[in-house]
């Protein structure tokens, strides 16, 4: 089973998902700076994994304070580092504000109190992504049938969360459940999630699948390969609109086009209730990104370069959207998933 992070007494470990496929290396963290740095470099990533290493972080800064009075403000300050490393996944702030709460609270108690309570609250943020993702698994695998053709792109796996996985969790319950599909993995240009994260997971688990470049995927589906698509999420508005690895967007397109159901598998925490199309955040990485692959250059020196890391698609083009929850159908108004107790 891959665990992409852990916490132990001498500090958070976490798969160093760069070095992936060819080497399995693990980080340990020792201070809230590191997971920041580890989140920037994407030694970690994927929206619920992050989220999970920010939590983390903030336990780490709690963990190191020896001076109950400062320990407010180095919480805060840990808080304001880890929001400032990516801008797009909504996971990443809706852990340090559920972390916020923690130390905002009026506490009665005294002494290490406070430091407990922060950490204790960063383990169940972890704890309870494994046993979300496995729900999502579960709801999601009722729509996965023997002789399936499913496509999925980037890493929405146990790399992208604590344990199992959103969208390849989905993969990964059906085929626990021994269903007989096939899979596609997106090799997902720039960073080649797909090809180095995803293709590592399937191949761990010895769930039949290929491997193809992102421009593919029409042919494939023209030809029938695909009958379904499913994905993950960085964040989902109200109204359903998905953003996602940069790409999605265009496999929605054609999935539309072929007929093909296109679905989208994400924690409640991924959902942005207040969040409009317009207003979020894509981030733009380095162009280093697109012209060099692995750190070998395939542009010609100087090439000015577009990176989004990100793609919004419309709800319209999504077929359903798996929760840990329950599966939602459009038309889509998500605020009734968070009526009864959820989040
Ligand atoms: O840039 P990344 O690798 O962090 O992007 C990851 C994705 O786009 C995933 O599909 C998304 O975070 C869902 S992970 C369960």
């Amino acid at each position: 089973m891959i665990r992409t992070i852990e916490w132990k007494e001498d500090g958070v470990y976490i798969i160093d998902q760069t070095a992936l496929p060819d080497e399995l290396r693990i980080i340990r963290c020792e201070d809230h700076e590191r997971i920041a740095e580890a989140i920037e470099r994407m030694e970690i990533r994927g929206a619920p994994a992050i989220g999970v290493a920010a939590a983390m972080g903030v336990a780490l800064a709690a963990k190191n304070c020896n001076n109950e009075h400062e320990l407010p403000e180095r919480l805060a300050r840990a808080y304001k580092r880890l929001r400032s490393t990516r801008p797009t996944a909504r996971n990443l702030f809706w852990a340090l504000e559920r972390m916020r709460k923690v130390w905002e609270e009026p506490l009665r108690e005294g002494g290490n109190a406070l430091k407990e309570k922060v950490i204790k609250e960063a383990l169940a943020i972890a704890e309870e992504d494994i046993a979300v993702c496995k729900a999502i698994g579960k709801n999601g695998s009722a729509l996965i049938s023997d002789g399936d053709g499913v496509l999925t792109h980037c890493n929405a796996g146990a790399l992208a969360c604590v344990e199992h996985g959103t969208a390849l969790g989905v993969i990964r319950t059906a085929y626990q459940e021994g269903k007989k599909f096939f899979v596609y993995s997106c090799e997902t240009r720039p960073l080649l999630q797909g090809a180095r994260l995803t293709a590592f997971e399937l191949k761990y688990e010895r769930i039949p699948f290929k491997l193809i470049t992102d421009n593919m995927a029409a042919y494939i589906m023209k030809k029938g390969l695909v009958n379904k698509v499913i994905v993950g999420a960085d964040l989902i508005t109200r109204q359903g609109d998905v953003v996602n690895k940069i790409g999605t967007y265009g496999l929605a397109v054609l999935a539309k086009h072929h007929s093909i159901p296109f679905y989208v598998a994400a924690p409640l925490s991924t959902i942005d209730l207040n969040a409009s199309p317009d207003g979020v955040t894509i981030e733009e990485r380095a162009p280093s990104e697109v012209t060099h692959i692995r750190g070998v250059r395939i542009a010609p020196e100087g090439t000015e370069v577009l990176n989004p890391a990100f793609d919004l698609t419309p709800r319209q083009l999504v077929s359903a959207i798996i929760t840990e929850k329950e599966v939602a159908y459009p038309p889509y108004d998500l605020s009734f998933l968070f009526r009864q107790g959820n989040n």
